[in-house]
């Protein structure tokens, strides 16, 4: 079971860049696409933005409904991760191919993927870019993560299929003079 996240600590979920499944929802039927290019604009609430390419299905979905989960997933689900970034939901439904399990979400249409640790629910608050950039900006309207994942291990993307994992937390001081 999942509990709420306050959206003050969203930043700290997204602030190292992890490799994301981004849910998209249309006409009923839901896709997911793996996506790397995402950064932190805001910290509450939280304001994200995102790269996503217009030759992949789920940028019309998004275009249109201007909604979409932020899914972050771990180490232990990079195999899945890779193979929802190589296909197209045009052709399949990666749901039911990669074995993601799709669970509702609370103020958006598109599901949240039960697997990954943490799920952001997200409107498309901004797509003025989104013709020149392919650039969106996200709003975080709720925010969920499963308290049992202690020291959750994300996966950072360096291109041409390598990752760097990530999961060791330091605290180092940091008072500004
Ligand atoms: C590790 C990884 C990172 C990716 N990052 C992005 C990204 O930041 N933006 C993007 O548009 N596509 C990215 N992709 C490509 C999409 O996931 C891919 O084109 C996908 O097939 C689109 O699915 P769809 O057609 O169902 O929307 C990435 C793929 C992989 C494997």
């Amino acid at each position: 079971m999942k509990k709420s996240f306050p959206l003050s600590k969203v930043y700290g979920l997204l602030e190292p860049g992890p490799v994301v499944l981004v849910t998209t929802a249309q006409k009923g039927r839901a896709n997911v696409m793996t996506l790397s290019w995402l950064t932190m604009m805001d910290f509450e609430p939280p304001i994200l933005g995102m790269v996503m390419s217009d030759q992949n299905y789920s940028f019309a979905a998004l275009k249109a409904t201007r909604q979409c989960v932020i899914n972050i997933p771990t180490v232990e689900l990079g195999t899945k991760v890779v193979g929802v970034g190589n296909c197209s939901g045009r052709r399949i439904d990666k749901f039911t191919a990669f074995g993601l399990t799709p669970r509702p979400a609370r103020m958006v249409a598109p599901p949240l993927i039960d697997e990954c640790y943490a799920n952001l629910e997200c409107r498309v608050t901004d797509a003025h870019m989104a013709k020149r950039y392919n650039f969106f900006v996200l709003e975080v309207l709720k925010a969920w993560i499963d308290p049992a994942r202690k020291n959750p291990r994300t996966l950072h993307h360096l291109g041409r299929g390598r990752f760097v994992v990530c999961g060791k937390t330091m605290v180092l001081p940091s008072k500004k003079k």
